[in-house]
């Protein structure tokens, strides 16, 4: 009688191939290997909790927060920056994004993020490109210009957070003309940090351009020991699995796409496991999932305040559907929740 085994190769070649790994940031697995960006203003609780909802992500992050002023805020008994929002209670694995340039006072806040809030990973930003923030503050990106303090401000802050994982998000280098990124991605890597994050432009470039995936990729031989994540212009399932098809990285970083399509993680982790790619919710389920995410704005905010705020989410959401311009000019004066509704139910497609 015939066998009806089926030979191991034959089943092998039927299962889908994954094309990127799960890895690890110190002891934490990032299943999948694509993380959700911190994006000052936007990845708060309300978004972080619609992307979780959708999952994908294998490592979601907050807007990054100023160390100074999370101190200022401790000694003077204020209440701690919306930007904490949600950390402490919502699920992980959630990085927290911490800037400065004192290794003191990240280490202080560092250490108050692992121990009291217990978040998954410490992030330190060194690719912020904001007039305030680097010239005002000397902090973000302007210290990739002194890759030995970067050094000593990680070496402080990973040991006042261990073991909870420390890691590094910077860009390529101050301009064109200054790219360093190897150089500091040996040093992040020598003061102790767990991964790199590298988004494919310099400070100068601010947002023009493109994201350079082949210098992010050059980095990968320079490190021993620590993962690479990509970051730079991926806005679709098929260019994640374009990077890591063409790019050495181990992971990567989706940030401003994902404002307009918060369920891109899903559709990329399905993507490169090889799994039939889920379809973009229709313009009805849209409509829902705006509603839902001003409901979380609002029960944080109030009426007034999350109004303002869902402005900018909303446009967002409409931008590349149709009716979009209408949209946007209607929602930009809105001032309360039946505003909003409001133009919802008449404005924005269904
Ligand atoms: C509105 C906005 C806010 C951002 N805020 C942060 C931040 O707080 N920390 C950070 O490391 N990067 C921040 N970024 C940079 C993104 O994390 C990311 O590196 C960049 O947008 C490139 O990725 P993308 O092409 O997928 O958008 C911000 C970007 C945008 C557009």
């Amino acid at each position: 009688m015939a066998t009806t085994t089926i030979p191991t190769s034959a089943r092998d070649t039927e299962l889908p191939r994954p094309l990127a790994k799960p890895f690890y940031i110190g002891p934490l697995l990032v299943d999948p290997p694509i993380l959700q960006a911190p994006m000052a203003g936007f990845t708060n609780y309300a978004f972080r909790q619609i992307v979780r909802e959708f999952g994908g992500a294998g490592l979601l992050a907050t807007e990054m927060v100023n160390a100074r002023g999370f101190v200022w805020m401790d000694e003077h008994e204020a209440e701690h920056p919306d930007r904490l929002w949600g950390v402490a209670a919502e699920p992980r694995p959630l990085a927290v994004q911490i800037w400065d340039n004192e290794p003191e006072t990240l280490a202080k806040v560092g250490a108050r993020l692992a121990t009291e809030y217990q978040v998954s990973v410490v992030d330190i930003n060194f690719g912020c490109p904001v007039r305030q923030v680097t010239q005002k503050a000397h902090s973000g990106s302007y210290l990739l210009r002194f890759p030995d303090r970067m050094g000593e401000i990680i070496e402080r802050v990973v040991k006042a957070c261990a073991p909870t994982p420390v890691t590094a998000k910077i860009r390529l280098g101050c301009s064109r003309d200054r790219i360093n990124a190897i150089d500091v991605a040996q040093v992040v890597e020598g003061a102790g940090a767990a991964a790199l994050t590298v988004h494919g432009r310099t400070a100068a470039d601010m947002f023009s351009g493109e994201a350079d995936w082949d210098l992010i990729s050059a980095i990968k031989p320079h490190l021993k020991r620590i993962p690479l994540i990509g970051n730079g212009d991926l806005d679709s399932a098929a260019k994640v699995v374009a990077a890591f098809e063409r790019y050495d990285v181990d992971g990567v970083m989706i940030a401003r796409a994902a404002l307009n399509k918060p369920w891109l993680y899903a559709q990329a982790a399905a993507a490169v496991r090889g799994e039939p790619i889920p379809a973009d919710p229709t313009l009805a389920e849209q409509r829902e999932l705006m509603i839902h995410h001003f409901e979380l704005v609002r029960e944080r905010f109030g009426d007034e305040k999350a109004s303002v705020l869902m402005r900018k989410y909303a446009c967002c959401y409409a931008q590349g559907r149709p009716g979009a311009r209408d949209f946007r000019k209607h929602v930009a004066t809105i001032k309360s929740p039946a505003a909003f509704y409001a133009v919802v139910e008449n404005y924005f497609p269904v």
